[in-house]
């Protein structure tokens, strides 16, 4: 995890050093302060992009021509440096060795939550099933290898479905089962251990109506095709449906996690406020199973924390950190902490982002 970070030109911090706790810290100032930069700064160590701009380069401060990260990570006595100049790609470099961002992510996981994914119940499947997928790429050695064996099937099996030209599809939906098959187990296990750990999180924070409502809720994993039959018995079953939109309909690759509240949606019934700590709850469940079952101590950054809560709700946020032992990186508008004492028996490290630049 990272302990210490560095950033130069980077968006309004011309030069800053910052020494993080390995477990609570917060981050507060005025809008226009650079919160969100900072834990964007912080993502970018584990991810190697912005998780705002999908354009890096706007990342530089205004009239410069390079943009430095540099992370400290203490207790391995790693480093990590992201270089991104106008003119070249960016550069991602841990121990001086260059890295791609599928290494990045398992040397620093992280997760974050910010205002465009607050609500893991009303995001699209892919966005559940990758969350899925990324704790699998950083826990599972042999994971990217099924992950990216099975969408290469599916990518050749969609372009004999397009062609329509099918004689010989027999084989590819054999080996589009197979692989489909050991990459279901493979997320179906992490998702019951997760959901095991979300169970154990709740039952641990002091009940109010949010959690009892939270309680009712189900979480059930969805494998994307009929669960009566194998994967490909449901090939067949959908090949002519698949003719029809030109694309395989059903398999791994449409898996979903489903949220509902006495059968209903939970996106259709929960309040934005019980949509953000239910999302919270899920990531910390699955930083949990992480550092439990595989000894990876993934981080979890939440952007303007104090947005969509209540006092109450954010109450259980505040009785969520006493549990958590994992590095939390959370920002708000408000000094939150002034009138409160910290959390108990955690590292707390507060910033005043004003005095950071
Ligand atoms: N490339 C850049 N160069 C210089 N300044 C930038 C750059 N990109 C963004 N900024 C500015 O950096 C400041 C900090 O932005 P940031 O989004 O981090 O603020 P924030 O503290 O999260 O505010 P809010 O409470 O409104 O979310 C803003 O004034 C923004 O306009
Ligand atoms: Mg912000």
């Amino acid at each position: 995890m990272i302990s210490e970070i560095k950033l130069n030109n980077f968006r309004c911090f011309k030069s800053s050093s910052i020494s993080l706790s390995p477990e609570i810290n917060f981050f507060y100032g005025a809008n226009g302060s650079g919160k969100t930069s900072i834990l964007e700064a912080l993502y970018m160590c584990s991810s190697g992009r912005s998780f705002k701009s999908s354009n890096v380069q706007s990342l530089i401060s205004f009239d410069e021509e390079v943009f430095s990260i540099t992370g400290y990570d203490s207790s391995r006595g790693y480093t990590l440096q992201i270089i991104k100049n106008k003119t070249n790609p960016i550069s991602i470099k841990v121990n001086n060795t260059k890295i791609t961002t599928s290494k990045l992510i398992k040397e620093f996981p992280a997760t974050a939550i910010h205002n465009n994914t607050f609500s893991f119940a009303n995001a699209a499947p892919d966005f559940r099933r990758k969350m899925v997928d990324r704790s699998l790429f950083v826990s599972d050695i042999g994971f990217s290898e099924t992950w990216f064996a099975f969408y290469k099937t599916l990518k050749q099996r969609n372009s004999i479905i397009k062609s329509r030209n099918i004689n010989n599809i027999d084989p590819w939906n054999k080996k589009f089962s197979e692989e489909g098959e050991v990459l279901h187990k493979k997320r179906l296990v992490f998702f019951e251990q997760s959901l095991k750990e979300f169970k154990d999180i709740l039952s641990k924070l002091n009940p109010c109506r949010t959690t009892k409502y939270l309680e009712q809720t189900t979480i059930e994993y969805s494998p994307g095709w009929d669960s009566g039959l194998g994967i490909y018995e449901a090939l067949l079953e959908n090949q002519s449906r698949d003719l029809v939109r030109k694309t395989t309909t059903t398999g791994p690759h449409k898996a979903d996690i489903k949220i509902n509240i006495n059968n209903v949606e939970a996106k259709q019934i929960l309040s934005r406020g019980e949509q953000k700590i239910l999302s919270i709850l899920w990531c910390c469940s699955q930083h949990e199973v992480l550092r439990k079952i595989y000894n990876i101590n993934a981080t979890l950054i939440i952007d303007d924390i104090k947005s969509e809560l209540d006092n109450t709700t954010f109450e259980i946020f505040l009785d969520l950190l006493k549990h958590l032992n994992n590095q939390i990186i959370f920002s708000c508008i408000d000094d939150h902490f002034s009138s409160k004492i910290k959390p108990e028996n955690k590292d707390f490290k507060k910033f005043h982002v004003e005095q950071l630049k």
